[in-house]
């Protein structure tokens, strides 16, 4: 038996070249047995090849990594035997139906008639899939199409699950239901280690955050941590439509100095000093007479986070984009 650690995933000064390229640049982190890790980049930033090194698929240059306590170099079917992955591009056949991919898979890990089925029809359940099990996936919907690709994942029950990009062309709604799907794979107690692009998404699922770039790691920590990292909150104050936008900057300015004027959003930003601004800034516009539609303090989103650490901002994709109207902040990495 291998030994069992507290942390389910350890990289262990992981390196991959090819050619010229260093992929993967020195990188360790742990997963804790039952936590949430998100490996969070932009693209190009090393986060496939990483997961490919972790799940046997590529040799790391140097370095190793242990899953469930098995070094993918030295015992590389052990690693395979505590893990699941869902890569980035369907693995699922298009020909047939949901319930048949399952089987195939089930049999093909050798599991008995009975146990396949009793278990693809509790992951077509619990995936929303049910009704549509018995149609070929040609027929399915892009976020049927992941939910299948990720149940395929889950047939074996691994302790340890790998996910590239789970939501990367899916449409908000079903990354929302996916990213449900997730949480209760995680309050079963799959460790799970996710990369994305996006900032929302290692915000919403992840108890632990690695920022990469260049096939680096340029920072690591709780979102929370992340966030307050990257500086103060802001005081952001929003004008209601008929009120005077250039009076309630003056004001705003008595009190703390540097006010920014979005005219468009009609909201004026400032960075807090504390909570006394806000109570100060507030009584202003309450004696003043002008009207408000919010105010409050805004915490730095990740998207600040990336900004401070690299100079680069994140854009915020639209629904007509490529990648298929995810709708939420992606990261932009520079171009080479
Ligand atoms: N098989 C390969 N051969 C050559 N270069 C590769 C290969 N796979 C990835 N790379 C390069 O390694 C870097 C990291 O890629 P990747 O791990 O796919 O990043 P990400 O998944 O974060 O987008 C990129 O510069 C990419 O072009
Ligand atoms: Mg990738």
């Amino acid at each position: 038996m291998a030994e069992v650690t507290g942390n389910a995933i350890e990289a262990l000064d992981l390196v991959k070249h090819f050619d010229e390229t260093v992929a993967v640049d020195h990188v360790s982190f742990a997963v804790p047995t039952g936590s949430v890790l998100g490996l969070l980049g932009p693209n190009g930033a090393g986060k496939t090849t990483t997961v490919r090194m972790m799940t046997t698929l590529t040799r790391p240059t140097s370095g190793t990594a242990l899953v469930a306590g098995h070094d993918v170099v030295r015992d590389p079917a052990g690693v395979r035997r505590s893990m699941g992955l869902t890569g980035q591009s369907a693995t699922v056949d298009e020909l047939l139906t949901g319930r048949e991919n399952l089987r195939l898979v089930g049999q093909l890990y050798g599991l008995d008639r009975r146990t396949v089925r009793r278990i693809s029809d509790d992951l077509l359940e619990r995936f929303s899939l049910a009704d549509a099990g018995d149609r070929v996936v040609k027929t399915y919907s892009g976020g049927m199409r992941r939910r299948l690709d990720l149940a395929v994942s889950l047939v074996a029950t691994p302790p340890v699950l790998f996910l590239d990009e789970p939501t990367t062309g899916l449409d908000p709604r079903s990354r929302v239901e996916l990213w449900d799907v997730l949480r209760e794979l995680v309050r079963d107690g799959t460790t799970l280690l996710l990369t994305t692009q996006y900032l929302e998404e290692a915000d919403q699922l992840a108890d632990n955050i690695v920022v990469v770039d260049h096939g680096r790691i340029i920072a690591e920590g709780t979102p929370l941590q992340l966030k307050d990292a990257s500086g103060k909150a802001a005081l952001v104050v929003t004008v209601s439509d008929g009120a005077d936008l250039s009076r309630a900057a003056e004001l705003m300015r008595r009190v703390v100095r540097e006010v920014h004027v979005d005219e468009a959003a009609r909201r004026l930003t400032a960075p807090a000093q504390g909570l006394g601004d806000i109570t100060e800034v507030a009584g202003t516009f309450a004696t003043s007479g002008i009207e408000l539609d919010d105010l409050g303090l805004q915490r730095p989103s990740l998207d600040d986070v990336f900004l401070h650490l690299t100079g680069r901002r994140a854009e915020e994709t639209t629904d007509d984009e490529s990648d298929g109207g995810a709708g939420g902040s992606r990261l932009e990495g520079v171009p080479a």
